[in-house]
């Protein structure tokens, strides 16, 4: 039985003629596909402005760099998420307050934030919600606490391309002033490496497009030999070559979309409580997902199983699996700078989360084989 790792990148001949094209071309780094694909970006997420970067982390860098951030300011991050959420806060001098999460879905809850917000008192300008596997934080509720106290709001969707929150697509940017996307290998739609930020506003896309660049700008009168740098910036841009891999794979969002949602039905439907104390995580109530990530919840202490051992009987059987996330919060980093936070709900999350293959390519018989070795490792 072949192995099946937890994510597989979705790669077929269209993609690899999309991307030879670029390499006969003329552009190799930043040329036509670039723009091509902001505009394709915004059109599928219906917003204004994309901006192309070279992955999440850089998406969140730069929206974060955009907002101003700077020492002094907090920024409400949830504990339970990927390090970049949180580190690029720190890239610019300000401090995270890490929020508690819902222990049976791993994203934050209005409630959460109010009660994080209430700990904290002065010196938030910000809340980053992360849309943990692609389930959405409820972005209207967020919102609306967030915006009364003149907070602004960035979106950490790197899971959660092609989904919709309260019946906007995630990226549209409704509910925030930013959405930041990673189009690194395992998600969903890959360029390998690379990120976009979506925005309402063309003027702070503008500023990410020079931050991208070195802080370069450019301009009619001081003709094509002349450039003028005002603030500092990065070398964050994306190339034509990922650009191309990317709008190739976006071209079949909608199917991959189907096909993901049926790998996930399955697995529901087969595997939520085949044991006392296994089930998925939840789904959250105010959107339509797409899913990056099928996670199980395994009560292991319950069942007197390890995970550890639990992860080796299943790859034993072909099955690969992951963890998303360690707290944050319990990195050594963040505890020096911070001492130890107290959430609950993203501990009791991590310690049960498993998550199982998931990706477009998965077939009928080996979704039968995930089922059927996730049913032998629990059912005695
Ligand atoms: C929630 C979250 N945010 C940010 C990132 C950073 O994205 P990238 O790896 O493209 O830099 C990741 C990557 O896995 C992520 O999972």
């Amino acid at each position: 039985m072949s192995f099946k790792p937890y994510a597989r990148p979705d790669v077929r001949d269209s993609d690899i003629d999309a991307v030879v094209e670029v390499l006969k071309s003329q552009f190799l780094t930043t040329g036509p596909k670039v723009p091509e694909l902001e505009a394709f970006f915004s059109k599928i997420v219906g917003v204004q402005e994309a901006v192309a970067c070279s992955n999440g982390t850089t998406a969140l860098h730069l929206a974060s760099l955009a907002l101003g951030l700077k020492p002094g300011d907090k920024v409400i991050v949830p504990a339970l998420t990927f390090l970049a959420t949180a580190n690029v806060v720190r890239m610019c001098g300000a401090d995270v307050v890490f929020c508690d999460v819902d222990p049976d879905t791993g994203i934050m809850r209005l409630e959460d934030l109010q009660k994080t917000a209430e700990l904290t008192g002065q010196g938030v300008v910000a809340v980053y919600p992360v849309h943990i596997g692609g389930h959405c934080a409820d972005m209207k509720a967020i919102s609306a606490y967030a915006r009364k106290r003149g907070w602004k709001i960035v979106e950490d969707a790197c899971h959660a391309l092609g989904g919709s929150n309260h019946g906007h697509s995630v990226g549209a940017c409704a509910y925030s002033d930013f959405a930041c996307f990673s189009l690194h290998a395992v998600k969903s739609f890959t360029s390998c490496e690379g990120g976009v930020v979506t925005t309402n506003d063309p003027a702070m896309a503008e500023r990410m497009r020079r931050l991208r660049n070195h802080g370069i700008s450019r301009s009619e009168e001081a003709g094509p030999l002349r450039y003028e740098m005002h603030e500092l910036g990065f070398n964050y841009r994306l190339s034509d070559v990922h650009a191309a891999l990317a709008l190739s794979q976006l071209e079949r969002l909608d199917e991959v979309a189907k096909r993901r949602a049926e790998i996930v039905e399955c697995y529901r439907q087969e595997l939520n409580g085949i044991a006392d104390a296994v089930c998925s995580v939840k789904p959250t109530l105010h959107g339509v997902p797409l899913l990056h990530l099928f996670q199980l919840l395994i009560d292991f202490e319950k069942l007197g199983l390890a995970r550890d051992a639990v992860a080796q009987t299943l790859a034993k059987k072909g099955v690969g699996t992951q963890v998303h996330y360690q707290p944050v919060c319990d990195q050594p980093y963040y505890k020096k700078r911070y001492g130890v936070a107290d959430v609950p709900g993203a501990r009791r999350f991590y310690k049960r989360v498993l998550a199982l293959p998931l990706y477009a390519s998965l077939t009928e018989v080996e979704v039968k084989q995930v089922v059927q070795a996730v049913k032998e490792t629990f059912i005695y």
